[in-house]
């Protein structure tokens, strides 16, 4: 599966999030020499920059069994159970979205995190009791989109907080011209920089955009991805010089026209324009905020006057001819 190839294996082969490479490196390689399961680790951050990931090469380079999960698929505590009474010493347990765990579930986490134990309720009234299950030393590799959606208990047992930052445009580089490297796509330098400078700092949005972007070279063009035919196909795709795409534009907009540049609610942005919170905060807000068009203030979300200019408005609002 090239999909699933396009993913590195190891440490060395994972490209960006220096900071994050090292520590993790350093806390594996102890856990390896003493024989230990590694503590529990917290990846968070905006989707697509590689939580998936890093919990497969934390696995790969602990040389431990991986289960992959998430907080929705694990509707009841006897899901939880069955997990963890499968995992082997050391194996590592990746729970995606776990801010999206049940309180129940949540709480059959809490002593099989801190004393790999299982508290069990057999029976029901007088007679009920409890009984404790043991289970293998294992890790637990969280992921969510920010740390502040944890409850307290639960972030307080991870003993490694790792926080993945957008990547810049010439790690993304290095990204697509590995990937395309792997996919037998012909690419060149420039074509490599144009795409990494429009995908919003995110791995998984320059692979997606990478295969599109071999279509239009193979169809329109000779079949190699240069500047050009990235160009062509992203301004088809309608996405910019600096990778916002319809929705990034329709929100600065918005805020723009209905309500003066801010400040806005976020609950009223997402009204407007039809989306969730949530995804406005995880999806939307994350790259435009790192670009510095938008910044959350206590009274809600305020346009930037660099984003006036890049929309081409005057402070009025009104399109500069
Ligand atoms: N593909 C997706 N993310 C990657 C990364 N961080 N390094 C290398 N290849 C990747």
């Amino acid at each position: 599966d090239v999909e699933f190839s396009l993913r590195p294996k190891t440490l060395s082969e994972y490209i960006g999030q220096e900071k994050a490479k090292e520590n993790l490196s350093v806390y594996i390689e102890a856990a390896k020499q003493r024989g230990e399961a590694l503590d529990h680790v917290l990846l968070y951050g905006p989707p697509g920059l590689g939580k998936t990931t890093l919990s497969q090469i934390i696995a790969n380079e602990l040389n431990v069994n991986l289960k992959i999960t998430s907080g929705p698929a694990i509707e009841k505590p006897g899901d939880l159970a069955a997990l963890l009474t499968n995992l082997g010493p050391g194996d590592v347990l990746f729970i995606d979205e776990i801010h999206r765990l049940s309180k129940a579930v949540e709480e059959v986490l809490y002593p099989a995190m801190e004393d790999f134990a299982l508290d069990i309720m057999i029976g029901k009234g007088p007679s009920a009791r409890s009984i404790r299950i043991d289970l293998a030393h294992f890790t637990l590799v969280g992921a969510t989109t920010r740390a502040g959606q944890l409850t307290s208990p639960l972030r307080d047992r991870f003993g490694v907080l790792l926080r993945l930052e957008m990547y810049s445009p010439e790690e993304l580089c290095q990204i697509i011209v590995r990937s395309a490297g792997i996919l037998g796509i012909p690419c060149d330098e420039e074509g490599a920089m144009e795409l990494a400078k429009r995908s919003r700092g995110t791995p998984r949005i320059a692979n997606r955009m990478l295969k599109r972007v071999r279509d239009f070279a193979q169809v329109i063009g000779n079949g190699t991805v240069t500047r050009e035919i990235v160009d062509t196909a992203l301004n088809r795709l309608e996405v910019d010089k600096l990778g916002l795409d319809n929705i990034d534009r329709r929100m600065l907009q918005t805020i723009i026209t209905h309500y003066n540049g801010g400040p806005v609610g976020l609950e009223t942005i997402a009204a407007v324009l039809g989306e969730e919170t949530v995804t406005i905060e995880d999806v939307y807000e994350p790259y435009l905020m790192q670009l510095g068009f938008l910044s959350r203030t206590p009274r809600g979300r305020c346009v930037t006057p660099l984003a006036y200019k890049h929309l081409g408005l005057d402070k009025n609002g009104q399109t500069l001819l």
